[in-house]
């Protein structure tokens, strides 16, 4: 068994045991793949400051996010085609969320449908949304997690249209996978992997399948976005299915401080600062750089959350500390799950709160509540003169 010290380790153990195709997926960006790589390499531009001589008994890390107590303010971000990382993988992921006092954020495009996972598990989850043409479609879904007890709606707003991944193309990326020769020979090497999916009944995507319409091929990402996802999406629109679903709303992939401040008119618990794991618009600046603007444009009137880029608990610490009321991990956790399953999350979790956690003390800190910028070194012009 090989010892994991760092999210690192997971990846290269997914790597190893699932198909190309989904490992790339996960692993993609879009076009250049440059907003993609300052995600993660713009947190190693913000530096830490060393503290000593200060009391570092009974540390504590639990915090709330949109009034929900969670045991470290990190979430699991919504990811697409998770249950092919992993057979039941969107189960596994939100049992481990759940064992570890974490919210989990169904994705839409999931494999395991939204009653599938409210079924297996026991705290209720956050549904992430995306917007389609098709209303009934769309009235039909909010009401399903209505159904399912849902503790908020996450609206992505930063994907109407998708980024090209060059990745997924090359791959014939679908769920189920197509066999080709080349999807064969890649399969024979995931052995473990084709069992788990031999050994279960979701291998679709579950909110879709079964409850849609006149739609030829619901197996691939690309074409179901280009068809279903509605472009028209608006401030408007926005506030019509806030209405219409009538609890918390987080509205994700903000990234300028003019859309934060109409997230929060439109009346947003909260907002993530995002651009989808650098997957949509490459040549964007990360998020990180992007926090300090937007909370200075509406940190005090609406919270703000903060995912893509983050690898480690010392990228939580720094967005905490920045001022982020908290984050997400996609990755970070997809490696696990794809590495050793639900105890792969938890792997992954546990990682991550235990580099926060000793950092935390090493900057002089006992409670991640009294954490703010004081033990931040901010390189000057960090989030940029753009003209
Ligand atoms: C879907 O959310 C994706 O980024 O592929």
């Amino acid at each position: 068994m090989p010892v994991i010290t760092c999210i690192d380790d997971l990846k290269r153990l997914h790597k190893q045991r699932t198909p190309k195709m989904f490992f790339d997926y996960a692993e993609s960006g879009s076009w250049t793949e440059q907003t993609f790589r300052e995600n993660t390499s713009d947190f190693n531009e913000i530096r830490l400051r060393q503290r000593v001589a200060v009391n570092m008994e009974d540390r504590s890390l639990a915090s709330e996010m949109i009034g929900v107590p969670v045991s470290m303010p990190v979430a699991l971000a919504p990811v697409g085609l998770t249950g092919m990382q992993r057979a039941d993988g969107e189960i596994k992921a939100a049992r481990a969320a759940e064992r570890f006092g974490v919210p989990f954020t169904l994705s839409t495009m999931s494999i395991c449908s939204i009653e599938d996972v409210a079924e297996h598990t026991k705290k209720p989850f956050w549904f992430q949304l995306y917007t389609m043409r098709d209303q009934d479609y769309l009235r039909r879904l909010i009401q399903r997690a209505k159904d399912a007890n849902c503790e908020a709606l996450v609206i992505t707003l930063d994907l109407q249209i998708l980024g090209q991944r060059h990745k997924d193309l090359k791959n014939g990326l679908s769920a189920p996978p197509k066999l080709t020769p080349a999807t064969i020979a890649d399969l024979m090497t995931k052995w473990s992997w084709g069992l788990g999916m031999l050994g279960t009944k979701r291998r679709q995507f579950g909110n879709i399948v079964g409850h849609v319409t006149g739609v030829d091929d619901t197996s691939q990402l690309g074409s179901w976005t280009a068809e279903q996802f509605d472009p028209r999406l608006d401030w408007g629109k926005i506030a019509e299915i806030k209405e219409m679903w009538g609890g918390k709303v987080i509205l994700k992939g903000i990234l300028d401080a003019e859309d934060a401040v109409k997230a929060a008119e439109v009346g947003a618990d909260a907002i993530i600062v995002s651009n989808h794991g650098g997957r949509q618009l490459d040549g964007a600046l990360s998020s990180i750089r992007m926090l300090d603007p937007i909370l200075q444009a509406v940190g005090d009137r609406v919270e703000v959350h903060l995912d893509s880029g983050i690898r480690s608990g010392q990228d939580v610490l720094k967005a905490i500390a920045m001022g982020a009321k908290g984050t997400y991990i996609g990755r970070s956790y997809i490696y696990g799950l794809g590495a050793m399953g639900e105890e792969g999350v938890m792997t992954a979790l546990e990682v991550i709160r235990k580099e926060m956690d000793i950092t935390m003390a090493l900057c002089g800190k006992r409670d991640i509540k009294d954490v703010d910028r004081d033990i931040l070194l901010i390189p000057e012009g960090f989030s940029g003169n753009w003209a």
